[in-house]
């Protein structure tokens, strides 16, 4: 079928234009261009999303019968395809957890929790915005998937990518100390692309919140896989909330993955049961880490995206968390 991906060129919708095209699919990708091309064999259509004459002006008459969308981050974004993609036969629509108002801190049971229904911008506001519009122009056949945290292989973000980077350098690796044992969940985008794909092939519709099931293993769990991958001799320097908190460590951010442990404990704990019933797989963690430290050896670190910063803990407030332990 015709296929188009809005995004494509980057990390999770590069692995869908790549599971599409496997699938026998003629696509297209959507992109402004310059986060780089397609795969092979996607055709690619240039145009920014914000611009409601854009993809109008780039579809030039080629009508996608299915849809995935990893692009949209804005309001327009969503207007603008609403507008145009109404009549397709399935869209997949990649959204986020922070759709849902009380998301974190969670915990998050089911599909059927309140998601943001205000004006005001942000982040999951707008996905939720998003979702809104877009489920209204294509009725059945739009799926809308609330992601959690998403890893592997062309990974930008760069959250299981420094935590590889510092344990393959070694020596004393400071660790929350509350947060070892807290289950977390993730999806290999690859897992997720795959199943975004055959989501709009079967028409699915509604919201299905897609991560790995809760406790498929812990914070220290994945780190300890990370120093199995890249061999380091990282040693745990393990610290507690109040003292990363203290020395102004933010959560998220100078520590991926890392939450207090009062927010840990219900924010990691999204029921999935839907996207078990609907097929989402979730592949061993350990594949994971070991295709990220595979493709970030061969390409280096990621390039932040313009006005962004690649997470991690910076070198002197590690020295000062280190400093007599
Ligand atoms: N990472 C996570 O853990 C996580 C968690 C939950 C949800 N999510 C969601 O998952 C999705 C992941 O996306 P991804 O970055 O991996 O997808 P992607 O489709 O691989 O990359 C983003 C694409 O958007 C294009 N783009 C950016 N701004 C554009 C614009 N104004 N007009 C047209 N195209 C534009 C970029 O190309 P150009 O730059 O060339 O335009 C790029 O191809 C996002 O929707 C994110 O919100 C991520």
């Amino acid at each position: 079928m015709r296929l188009l991906v809005l995004g494509g060129t980057h990390f999770l919708g590069r692995h869908v234009a790549t599971a599409a095209l496997e699938r026998g699919h003629e696509v297209a990708t959507f992109t402004r261009g310059v986060s780089g091309a397609p795969p092979a064999g996607a055709r690619a259509l240039h145009g920014d999303r914000d611009d409601p004459a854009a993809l109008p002006a780039a579809l030039d008459g080629w009508a996608p019968e299915l849809v995935v969308d990893t692009s949209c981050q804005t309001r327009a974004a969503a207007d603008n395809a609403a507008a145009v993609l109404g009549d397709v036969a399935g869209h997949a629509f990649v959204s986020s957890l922070n759709a849902y108002r009380d998301w974190p801190p969670g915990p998050v049971r089911g599909e059927d929790g309140p998601t943001w229904d205000t004006d005001e911008d942000g982040y999951g506001q707008d996905k939720a915005h998003a979702e809104r519009v877009l489920g209204a122009a294509v009725g059945d056949g739009f799926v809308t998937a609330r992601a959690g945290l998403i890893v592997g292989p062309y990974d930008p973000v760069h959250r299981l990518g420094w935590w590889l980077e510092r344990i393959a350098a070694g020596g004393r690796v400071v660790v929350p100390a509350e947060s070892w044992d807290q289950p977390i969940a993730l999806v290999d985008a690859r897992d997720l692309a795959g199943w975004l794909v055959e989501a709009a092939e079967r028409g699915l519709s509604g919201p299905v919140n897609t991560t790995g099931p809760a406790g498929m293993t812990t914070l220290g769990g994945l780190l300890a896989t990370c120093r199995e991958v890249t061999g380091g001799d990282a040693e745990w320097v393990p610290v507690p909330d109040a003292d990363l908190l203290a020395a102004g460590v933010e959560e998220w951010v100078h520590l991926p993955l890392w939450l207090q442990a009062a927010t840990a404990r219900t924010a990691w704990d999204v029921d999935t049961g839907r996207a078990r019933e609907l097929g989402l797989p979730s592949r061993p963690v350990r594949d994971s880490v070991a295709d990220t430290w595979a493709w970030l050896q061969q390409s280096g670190r990621p390039t932040p995206r313009p006005g962004r910063e690649l997470p991690g803990l910076p070198a002197a407030l590690e020295a000062e968390l280190l400093a007599g332990r």
